[in-house]
């Protein structure tokens, strides 16, 4: 073998290489071998707030199975409803959505902590045992008022 012998060889094996990483990425991309998160059904138009039905009237709903679902504004400066009541012993499922900028919901003392991003429902499930009340705050730097956004979650008997 000569020396342009060894050049075709690695120049061969290089697009070998360069072949199969793209293949595998396309592989990985057609979904046989990664799975994607599918967020289509968690996007909403931030300016029709008024007129989607979960949102529109923020509120606590129980479901037919006993449990409850929790819909949620956090919009400058404060979060809706509030107080948020939700009964003892109960499964709550939060669906938070902003309709101006990037604020966060955090019950303190729960779980319960997450970005709210314009556009997006962020959804999270609690249980709530005990009845207490819970103090919510904005996480998130969203403007002048941000130091003063709270709310509360009553978990009453
Ligand atoms: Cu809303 Cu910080």
């Amino acid at each position: 073998m000569n020396i342009h012998s060894y050049e075709k060889l690695w120049l061969v094996a290089s697009m070998v290489l360069i072949v199969g990483f793209i293949a595998t990425v396309t592989y990985g991309a057609v979904g046989l071998g990664i799975a994607m998160i599918d967020d289509s059904e968690s996007s909403i138009d931030p300016d029709g707030l008024d007129e989607d039905e979960r949102f529109a009237d923020p509120r606590v709903a129980e479901m037919d199975d006993g449990t409850y679902e929790a819909y949620v504004v956090a919009e400058q400066y404060r979060f809706n409803p509030d107080p948020l009541e939700v009964p003892a012993n109960s499964t709550v499922t939060f669906h938070v959505t902003s309709p101006d900028v990037i604020h966060g919901y955090e019950i303190v003392g729960t779980n319960v902590n997450t970005m709210v991003i314009p556009g997006e429902v962020a959804t999270m499930t609690v249980e709530f045992e005990e009845p207490g009340e819970y103090g919510v705050v904005c996480n998130e730097y969203c403007g002048a008022g941000h130091h003063g956004m709270e709310g509360e979650v009553h978990v009453v008997p």
